[in-house]
């Protein structure tokens, strides 16, 4: 019977959002059958049961979203009973290196320390961008933009470009989850 896994997703302007859809259509690839779905619209309800959960977070301010937090902590039994990943999105993978992978993975386990320890297949840790269109930047509030923008100008200023995200090792990621599952 096919698998179907469910890719959730905690995202503010939307960049974890389209990482999560990647991940899910090379997961699809592979023959499973895939939910793509805001951790936001998961919160409380416990939902039907998947056979598998990637689930992934941007981080601000060092922390992983609250909607990620709550989602894990809220469904943690269901969690650790079936083959999880986490992947996380952020400005520190920018480059993918020995010092920011243990750093962003510190933001990760200090803000989980609280809720039970969910045995994991694996963690992805991704470059992530600061893009101020689409739906989900839309939604944002006046203030929540205004901070966005902000920091896609300086960003654009350091760095010259505002988009980190390396889609191939993300669909790599998603193939060794993919091996990993069946
Ligand atoms: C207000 C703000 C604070 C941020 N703080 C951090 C941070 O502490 N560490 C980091 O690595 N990235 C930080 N970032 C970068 C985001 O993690 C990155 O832009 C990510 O791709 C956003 O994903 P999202 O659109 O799915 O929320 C911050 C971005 C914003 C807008």
């Amino acid at each position: 019977m096919t698998k179907h896994i469910m890719v959730g997703y905690a995202t503010w302007s939307g960049t974890t959002h389209e990482v999560a859809t990647a991940i899910g259509k090379q997961l699809e690839s592979h023959g499973y059958e895939i939910d793509v779905i805001d951790l936001k619209q998961k919160l409380s309800s416990k939902g039907k049961e998947y056979d598998a959960y990637i689930i992934g977070t941007s981080i601000h301010a060092s922390k992983p979203t609250g909607a990620f937090l709550r989602f894990v902590r809220n469904n943690h039994e269901i969690l650790s009973s079936k083959p999880t990943a986490f992947f996380v999105v952020c400005a520190n993978m920018y480059e993918d290196t020995p010092e920011n992978r243990s750093e962003t993975s510190d933001w990760l386990n200090d803000a989980l320390k609280d809720i039970p320890t969910i045995p994991l297949l694996d963690t992805g840790l991704f470059g992530g961008a600061v893009i101020t269109t689409g739906d989900d930047f839309e939604k944002l509030n006046f203030l929540v933009k205004f901070i966005i923008r902000s920091m896609q100008k300086s960003i654009r200023e350091k760095m010259d470009r505002e988009d980190f995200r390396d889609w191939e090792k993300i669909r790599s990621w998603a193939d060794e989850i993919a091996l990993k599952i069946k």
